[in-house]
């Protein structure tokens, strides 16, 4: 375990519906009395929030693969930092929308950095920091293309706005990851309403060992 508390990432890709499961399941753990942060990737401290602007405004030239991943490395390592593990030193749940598995099937899938040297960022930046477990909310394409178009109405950021071959790849790797890395992974079904969806997360959750 990452310390006293207990820290819970949610991965997929866009439009698996991770921002609402993180808030119904930091609801459900803050009625059964635990201290909840909830925190989100790129982001969740000011340093960080202040890298995810650079990272995702559509605005100038962008970055290269590399550049990206050495940002997305920093802006975790403050979070990890001034967050995330003083939150799991005092005893706290840590639910992180996005953590270290999206730099993997992103920059790493998708844009074809190694594994090993993005492992060696995390390393570097964040002592190689883990969560407990890792919820992946895995979503069919065209359900995720029909969530998307609703939410963000052809208005993406700079990296959701990346093609559909590229989107393809970053789902086949977080599959590759589940399937390959089951004791730090439970994939759900993410199809369906809201609180389907909460519904088998909290059964994942009930499943695993130590219990949220
Ligand atoms: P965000 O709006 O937080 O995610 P979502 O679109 O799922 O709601 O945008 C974050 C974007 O950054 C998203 O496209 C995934 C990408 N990303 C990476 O490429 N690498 C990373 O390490 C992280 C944390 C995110």
């Amino acid at each position: 375990m990452a310390g006293a508390g207990l820290f819970i990432a949610l991965e997929g890709g866009e439009g698996a519906g991770k921002s609402t499961q993180a808030r119904l399941l930091a609801e459900a753990l803050r009625a059964q009395g635990r201290e909840v942060v909830l925190t989100r990737e790129p982001g969740g401290t000011e340093g960080a929030e202040a890298i995810r602007a650079l990272l995702l405004s559509t605005e100038g030239e962008g970055w290269g693969p590399r550049a990206e991943a050495l940002l997305f490395a920093a802006a975790r390592a403050d979070h990890v930092d001034k967050l995330i593990r003083p939150a799991l030193a005092r005893g706290a749940v840590v639910i992180c929308d996005r953590y270290l598995d999206s730099s993997r099937a992103y920059q790493g899938g998708g844009d074809g950095l190694s594994d090993a040297d993005l492992r060696d960022l995390h390393r570097i930046g964040s002592e190689g920091l883990l969560p407990d477990l890792t919820l992946l909310l895995a979503l069919p394409p065209e359900d995720a293309a029909q969530r998307l178009e609703l939410r963000d109405r052809g208005a993406a950021d700079r990296i959701g706005g990346r093609d559909a071959a590229y989107h393809a790849r970053v789902a086949a790797a977080f599959e590759g990851f589940a399937r390959t890395e089951p004791a730090r992974f439970a994939r759900i079904d993410a199809t369906g309403a809201p609180g389907e969806v909460h519904a088998r997360v909290l059964a994942a959750l009930a499943g695993q060992a130590w219990r949220a």
